[in-house]
């Protein structure tokens, strides 16, 4: 047998592992994207289990046999979700595929991720949120009216229901400050120029509070003032350098958004989310027959306590909740969605429907272990256990050929 095998003889794949040997790439550097064409296809080992003759078998999760890259997590406290969810993220990175995580726990940590700690205090993080960036795409296609009412809409929902008078009354300022700022819908020269952050339109409120603004009453705007002045004075979203989609998806960025109030999470949560939708439609959409992975996913998003995003204010089942928009649409532009959460409720409708891959985590109560069992061919029995260690479960996909028992494996720390 020859001892060793010619640089000319490699095949793609061991080339590419050459290469990102020599150069010392890792995960989570941007240069090892690059590579991703060779390292396809996506596997990922869930652990092991046992198949139809109960010889032991390890399944993976292979998101390209699958309808789409949607999988849901759920499983009572304890029972392995934040830990599963550390598996997927870090073979993710590993095939070069850019996964970003929005964190609400402050727990969801794997190899080949970049951390950026939001803190609600001054000096807390060098990058912040911006939800006021121009995105020239969007303000090309929909207006700039479009997105004011969109930064309304998403304000109003972070901080509790406005009423449509506070809320109009926000849009005019907006709109006033961006004018301030020299951004015009018309002049698309303008929609580089420096945007305005949360912070101006406060000032623009208590401006107007003091010199008035012409069809709204002083408590109109005072009240409105109240309802945003805290959020919008937030550090996150006024200091710093404001994160742009491609630092998140080259860096494969895990916002820790832990320290932050519930608004402000609501708030960066769907600023993000819809910075990586209005992303993924600017690049079009996704072949209808993809020749590898690499051409089916473009970016996967990973939410753990999805609960709060999805019950945080409002119905989880509006049809205007970034989720249920990127449930609906996200696949064909090549986005893959991992969500957990401790119930099934938790998620709306429309997001149960297009979920694909589902992962049951043993130790559920038997009203939950109801529903799951409904969704996923068992019976609630097969869920219920309190002594059931962590990392038991039911994986259900094409991937495994179906329902399956498994024994999660846990990345080493
Ligand atoms: N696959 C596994 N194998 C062995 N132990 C595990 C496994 N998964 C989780 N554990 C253990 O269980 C503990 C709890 O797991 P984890 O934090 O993932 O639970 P969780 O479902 O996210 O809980 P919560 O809903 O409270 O956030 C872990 O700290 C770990 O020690
Ligand atoms: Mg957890």
């Amino acid at each position: 047998m020859r001892k060793h095998q010619k640089v000319a003889e490699l095949n793609s794949r061991q080339r590419a592992w050459l290469e990102i040997e020599r150069r010392k790439l890792r995960p989570g550097m941007p240069e090892y994207q690059e590579f991703r064409r060779e390292l396809m296809p996506i596997e990922i080992e869930l652990g092991m289990g046992f198949d139809a003759q109960e010889s032991p078998i390890i399944y993976k999760w292979k998101p390209g046999q699958e309808a789409n890259g949607f999988l849901m997590v759920t499983g009572g406290s304890g029972s392995g979700k934040t830990e599963a969810l550390k598996l997927f993220g870090a073979g993710i990175a590993e095939h070069g595929i850019p996964i970003i995580t929005i964190d609400f726990h402050g727990d969801v940590t794997f190899p080949g991720q970049t951390t950026v700690r939001l803190r609600a205090v001054s000096g807390g993080s060098e990058f912040g949120i911006n939800p006021l960036v121009i995105e020239p795409a969007y303000i090309r296609q929909m207006g700039l009216g479009a997105k004011i009412q969109r930064e309304v809409s998403r304000m109003s929902r972070a901080v509790g229901c406005m009423s449509e008078q506070q809320q109009s009354c926000l849009y005019h300022v907006m709109e006033q400050t961006y004018r301030q700022f020299g951004i015009r819908e018309e002049d698309d020269s303008t929609w580089g120029r420096k945007p305005p952050t949360l912070a101006d339109i406060v000032q623009g409120l208590s401006d107007g509070y003091r010199s008035g603004i012409e069809a709204f009453d002083k408590r109109t705007i005072s009240s409105c003032w109240s309802k945003l002045r805290r959020i919008c004075s937030n550090p996150v979203f006024i200091r710093g350098e404001p994160l742009r989609i491609h630092d998140l998806l080259a860096w494969n960025v895990r916002l820790d958004c832990s320290r932050l109030d519930l608004p402000s999470q609501l708030l960066v949560a769907e600023t993000v989310l819809e910075m990586l939708f209005e992303a993924g439609r600017g690049e079009g959409e996704i072949p209808v027959k993809p020749e590898t992975d690499a051409d089916r996913y473009r970016a996967f998003i990973m939410i753990d306590e999805a609960r709060v995003l999805t019950m945080g204010r409002g119905s989880p089942d509006a049809s205007e909740h970034i989720l249920n928009i990127m449930a609906s649409q996200c696949r064909k532009f090549g986005i893959g969605l991992i969500l957990a959460s401790q119930m099934c409720s938790h998620f709306s409708r429309e997001v149960h429907t297009n979920i694909n891959t589902r992962l049951a985590m043993k130790r559920m109560d038997p009203d939950e272990a109801k529903k799951v069992a409904m969704h996923m061919g068992l019976v609630p029995r097969d869920l219920i256990s309190s002594e059931s260690p962590p990392g038991l479960g039911y994986f259900c996909g094409a991937s495994t050929g179906g329902t399956v028992r498994l024994r999660l494996r846990q990345l080493a720390d």
